[in-house]
């Protein structure tokens, strides 16, 4: 199929784009590279041999968006682009609302009238909200979201189900991943976040590597067997795995669905600390401080809805997500 994937060249489009191209898909890639290096067009192409084509564009921009697919048959959008730290959405709301929603709606009206109504898009487990039990199957109510970018995530599903209920030719389907975290294998390609991470794993290989000097866990007083925080990480190759997956719905003609891409195990921030330490023999410096506001409890996803109608599960354990989230901050320095 030739695939249209926005937000090309960032963490999880990159990976999704290797094993959509072992899969023998074509790849039209665009991005505006607000978050990411052009450079990982190139390691793609050393990863799989094939280069994908790529566009520099930003989906806000209507008329660029239309050149750059002009003449093109696209059978399938993955929409991956969008801003994505939640701090910074908390302070810039506005840029997140017009980027994720906007830039979302110009890209539908584009995809429209190039005749592709057929999009695959990333969501999160954050639409959940403080969730109203665990495991979390698709049927757990959406929640109130803790910041603009969770909101982002929630209102585009909702202009998603509203676009079929109007025009029923379009399949869609929203996978709320649950936690991504690791590598690439060759730790070619891995996750390149800007400042302070946000996130566990990109602090913790930036405490291995001596660029911080210890991890802040938020919080050892939850409901949750260590009193820390438990979470649902996913290797992103296996959540790259499960678009290639996902293609099968919109190729069954699914209408519109919502699969729930995670492991269905939970694991607290102790568990990864002391699994990437066995795993990497490194040690991890820590200190317990406050809770973070907006974080919740335990979140972990029941993934048997995609494992029956996708045949997708994950396969890559805490261990492998630690050593390849290790082995590509170690070969990237800089
Ligand atoms: P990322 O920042 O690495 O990738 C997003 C890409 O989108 C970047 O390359 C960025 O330059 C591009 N982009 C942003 N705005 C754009 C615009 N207006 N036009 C064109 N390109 C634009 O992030 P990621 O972690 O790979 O996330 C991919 C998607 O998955 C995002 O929509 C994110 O919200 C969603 N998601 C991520 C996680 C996670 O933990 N990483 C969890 C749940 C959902
Ligand atoms: C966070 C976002 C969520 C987003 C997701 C993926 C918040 C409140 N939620 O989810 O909207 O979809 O990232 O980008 O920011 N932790 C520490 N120390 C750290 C970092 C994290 O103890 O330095 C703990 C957290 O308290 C949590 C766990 O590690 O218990 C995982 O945190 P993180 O990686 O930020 O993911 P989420 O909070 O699940």
């Amino acid at each position: 199929m030739n695939i249209l994937i926005t937000g090309a060249t960032g963490y999880i489009a990159s990976h999704t784009i290797v094993e959509l191209q072992k899969n023998g898909h074509h790849i039209i890639g665009i991005d505006n590279l607000s978050n990411s290096s052009i450079d990982v067009i190139n390691k793609i192409e050393q990863i799989t041999g094939t280069k994908p084509d790529f566009y520099q564009v930003d989906i806000c921009d209507y008329d660029g968006l239309k050149l750059a697919l002009a003449g093109k048959k696209i059978d399938c959008c993955i929409h991956f682009a969008g801003l994505k730290a939640v701090g910074e959405s908390v302070s810039k709301p506005l840029e997140y609302y017009d980027n994720n929603i906007g830039g979302t709606i110009t890209l539908l009206k584009v995809l429209r009238e190039v005749g592709c109504l057929n999009i695959i898009f990333s969501s999160s487990a954050t639409v959940y909200g403080s969730p109203a039990f665990v495991p979390i199957t698709e049927d757990c109510p959406k929640g109130i979201c803790t910041n603009p970018y969770g909101w982002t995530k929630s209102m585009i599903e909702q202009i998603l189900f509203d676009t079929h209920k109007a025009s029923p030719e379009w399949n869609i389907v929203i996978l709320r991943y649950f936690n991504p975290i690791g590598a690439h294998e060759s730790g070619i390609i891995g996750e390149r976040p800007n400042g302070i991470p946000n996130n566990l794993m990109p602090y913790i290989t930036q405490v291995a590597c001596g660029k911080r000097e210890k991890l802040f866990v938020y919080g050892n007083d939850y409901d949750t067997p260590d009193g820390t925080g438990v979470r649902d990480y996913i290797h992103v190759v296996d959540l790259a795995c499960g678009h290639v997956k996902a293609l099968k719905a919109i190729c069954d003609k699914c209408g519109i669905e919502v699969f729930n891409l995670g492991t269905g195990h939970g694991y607290s921030v102790l568990d990864v600390i002391h699994t990437f330490e066995s795993v990497n023999g490194i040690k991890i410096p820590y200190e317990i401080v406050a809770r973070r506001p907006g974080d919740i409890a335990s979140c972990y996803a029941d993934p048997s809805k995609s494992q029956k109608m996708l045949d997708w599960r994950a396969t890559h354990t805490l261990q492998d997500m630690c050593r390849d989230s290790w082995n590509y901050q170690s070969k990237n320095l800089d």
